[in-house]
């Protein structure tokens, strides 16, 4: 299975690099396209690559990890058909952490929407970037990662 990830921000970088160091391929993008991105792949080995935003859409499974109010306009225009996409996110934003309104839904029935064909499981959103990308059984512990969805494959 291939991986994309779309927003290389604090989870995003963390994901690739957990992913660069268990040797998996995987492409990663942003908003400022793949060069904006040099820096970063040249410290996540070579599984991982810069790409546009359709090319980490492309593949098998695609994790979202994009501040809520830009998630729209990161997602808009491209096609997630029958593939699994990780919503990473939370439904508040930095700097003020306001939870947003979201009118009685949840954040994961807003986000599925903007990924009409896909299947989606919520999972990451709740890790912080070094607990992610860190060694899972530092400080002698394991590291819990909670997911949920409507999908049973998928999760
Ligand atoms: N930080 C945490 O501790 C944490 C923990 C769990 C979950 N989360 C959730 O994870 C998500 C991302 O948070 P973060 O802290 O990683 O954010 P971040 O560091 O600000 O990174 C955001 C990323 O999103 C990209 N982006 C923004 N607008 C875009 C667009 N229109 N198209 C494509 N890419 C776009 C940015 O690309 P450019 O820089 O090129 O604009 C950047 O790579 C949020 O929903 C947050 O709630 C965060």
């Amino acid at each position: 299975m291939t991986v994309g990830i779309i927003g290389a921000g604090n989870i995003g970088g963390a994901f690739a690099t957990a992913l660069g160091k268990a040797g998996i391929e995987a492409v990663i993008a942003n908003s400022r396209g793949p060069e904006s991105l040099t820096t970063l792949v040249s410290k996540l080995g070579s599984t991982i690559r810069a790409g546009s935003l359709q090319e980490a859409a492309a593949q098998d499974i695609v994790l979202v990890a994009v501040p809520w109010s830009k998630i729209p306009g990161a997602l808009a225009g491209l096609n997630f058909d029958d593939r699994i996409v990780i919503d990473a996110n939370n439904s508040i934003e930095a700097p003020l952490y306001r939870p947003a309104d979201l009118g009685g839904r949840t954040s994961t029935d807003i986000f599925t929407a903007l990924v009409p064909g896909a299947r989606v499981v919520k999972a990451f959103n709740h890790l912080t970037p070094k607990q992610l990308s860190g060694d899972p059984h530092s400080e002698g512990g394991g590291r819990v990662l909670f997911y949920s969805g409507n999908d049973m494959r998928a999760k």
